[in-house]
């Protein structure tokens, strides 16, 4: 009985490997990429696309053993999702009020260590912020929130 429970899982693992999940990369320029129409300084672009851009943005970076599946499909999943709520790649897109509260909710997940996401900083510890990088990228994204916000017509 086990033995054939364990050959049906390992059949399965070996179907599963088919499915590719399509990748979430893109040649395009970044015309509407919140750095073409906002100032972000280079220390806050570095902490933002090694930490934020894999989920956040029209370019992922895959590591090899996004090829397995289901880890490559359970990552898709978080990229899908992601860049659902947040797309850095498309920033200049969103209407003014939505732009401000997107930078809101960045400070607020960040001081809060929502963001990363526990799962990805796990294997991609270049991600873990430090204090300085968290703070960095805080006050970036308020101060940017409140330029913004000055411009929504009341
Ligand atoms: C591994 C993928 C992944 C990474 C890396 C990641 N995020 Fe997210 N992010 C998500 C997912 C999935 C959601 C939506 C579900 C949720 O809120 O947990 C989300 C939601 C958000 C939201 C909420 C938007 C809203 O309006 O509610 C913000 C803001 C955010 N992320 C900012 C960041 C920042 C800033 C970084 C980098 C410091 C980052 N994220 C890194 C996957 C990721």
């Amino acid at each position: 009985m086990l033995k054939k429970i364990l050959l049906g899982l390992l059949i399965l693992l070996v179907i599963v490997q088919f499915i590719r999940p399509s990748r979430n990369q893109s040649n395009a320029a970044s015309v509407n990429d919140i750095s073409a129409h906002y100032t972000v300084p280079d220390d806050v672009q570095a902490v933002l696309k090694k930490a934020c851009y894999d989920c956040h943005s029209n370019n992922t970076n895959y590591p090899w053993y996004t090829n397995i599946q289901p880890i490559g499909l359970w990552m898709q999943n978080h990229v899908n999702e992601g860049k659902e709520e947040l797309n850095f790649s498309e920033f200049a897109t969103y209407q003014l009020k939505k732009q401000a509260h997107k930078l809101e909710e960045t400070a607020e997940m960040l001081e809060k260590d929502e963001m990363p996401l526990g799962s990805y900083t796990l294997v991609h510890k270049e991600a873990k912020l430090t204090k300085e990088e968290k703070e960095l990228l805080i006050s970036w994204a308020k101060s940017l929130q409140q330029q913004i916000a000055s411009q929504v017509t009341k």
